[in-house]
């Protein structure tokens, strides 16, 4: 072998060996794969659970993208084009990370899963009961401050997130640090929905995410302690559909006791529907799309094939609304949903009209 292509052999293979670490560009143009740096003022943080409906988002807003679906070198490329960043779930069981070998090897892993598909973050999804004071509230903090560290170290301007319930209050057993949480990474992912998954008093129908409650979540984190503009509003953009035992004469739908973490009703009684789901139904209900003063929050009943009544209570653009506007009054870091594949996309001129102003009132009405 002469001198010359032996050089071009240990050039050729050493970049062969440096392409495997980092991973091949997928992106059409190579500075696509860079990950994005600046931070912006007002984030608009989709969850997307896989699918191609990413390619209707209105990317104008858009500044993180949470993949929960398979990765998608596609998309990665395109919100890089935007200037959105794309981050990892994140989700381990809790008693495994009380361990501090297993909880490096689980960062280490995800750190470099994240470098080698071009990612910006990761979102921790950790929605487990936690005791106060366990060995696993400590294991949760600690994997939160080093999963931020190695992060911003390996991948420079990345964002860690954190998920957390409605309420600091304990909701579903999920006693964690939240100070220390919130000081140890970039911003908390509020999940302000779900709020009737521990219902202590009548086992009935009620508003996924009713507003004074989701309200009164805010003002308890911001009253511990945690900077406004490291809360994120989460809104819902699924609603849920419960079997009526009982429909009283002033539409009070009772439904079936189903245990939740302590409380005898939940509104596991329900099933999750998406938006898209909803707006159909909603033609078929007897009742008419109808608006609760209480809960500020829309409903309707409806009739099954076998003349079962339904009630479905849900969110749109009218209850959404009053929401968007606290996050600029409350200074919160922006707003989110769960999740961003469950509007219609199809085009069709009712229901593109229905999308539009679902991502539009996120910005304000
Ligand atoms: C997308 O959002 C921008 C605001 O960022 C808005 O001006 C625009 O009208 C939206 N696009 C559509 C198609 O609704
Ligand atoms: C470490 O994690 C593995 C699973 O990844 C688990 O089987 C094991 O019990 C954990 N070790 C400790 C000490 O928690
Ligand atoms: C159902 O509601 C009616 C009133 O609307 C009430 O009289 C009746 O006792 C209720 N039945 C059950 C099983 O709760
Ligand atoms: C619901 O009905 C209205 C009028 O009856 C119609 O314009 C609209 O397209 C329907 N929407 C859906 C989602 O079927």
């Amino acid at each position: 072998m002469s001198r010359f292509v032996w050089w071009l052999f240990v050039l050729l293979s050493s970049t062969v060996v440096c392409l495997c670490g980092a991973g091949v560009c997928p992106c059409e143009r190579p500075e696509l794969c860079l990950q994005i740096r600046q931070t912006r003022d007002f984030e608009v943080f989709v969850f997307d659970v896989g699918g191609k409906e990413w390619k209707s988002y209105n990317w104008s807003m858009v500044t993180t993208v949470a993949t929960f679906g398979r990765y998608d070198p596609e998309l990665m490329c395109f919100a890089h084009a935007n200037g959105a960043r794309v981050v990892l779930k994140g989700d381990v069981p809790v008693r495994y990370i009380v361990d501090q070998n297993n909880r490096t090897a689980w960062i280490t892993e995800k750190v470099n899963l994240a470098k080698s598909q071009f990612m910006d973050g990761i979102n921790l999804d950790i929605e487990q009961p936690v005791v106060e004071g366990s060995p696993e509230y400590t294991a949760l903090t600690n994997l939160v401050k080093e999963t931020t560290e190695a992060f911003h170290r390996e991948i420079p301007g990345s964002q860690v997130s954190f998920d957390v319930p409605w309420s600091p209050k304990c909701i579903d057993m999920r006693c964690y640090d939240y100070v220390t949480i919130a000081e140890s990474c970039d911003l908390l992912f509020v999940m302000s929905y779900d709020e009737q998954s521990q219902i202590f008093g009548d086992c009935i129908a009620k508003a996924n995410a009713p507003l004074s409650q989701t309200l009164a979540g805010y003002d308890q984190y911001v009253s511990l302690g945690i900077d406004p503009k490291k809360l994120l509003m989460g809104v819902p953009w699924y609603g849920y559909d419960y079997l009526c035992l009982n429909f009283s004469q002033e539409g009070i739908c009772s439904i079936a006791k189903v245990p939740f973490r302590g409380a005898p009703c939940s509104d596991a009684a329900g099933k999750q529907k998406t938006y898209k789901w909803i707006m159909k139904q909603l033609n078929s209900s007897f009742s008419g799309r109808m608006w609760d003063d209480k809960c500020q929050a829309p409903f309707f009943n409806y009739k099954d094939e076998a003349g079962q009544i339904h009630q479905v209570w849900y969110d749109d653009p009218q209850s959404i609304c009053p929401k968007a506007s606290a996050v600029t009054a409350k200074g919160l870091r922006g707003i989110g949903m769960w999740n961003g594949n469950i509007l219609d996309y199809s085009g069709e001129a009712v229901a593109r009209q229905q999308t539009e102003m679902m991502w539009n009132v996120l910005l304000g009405c």
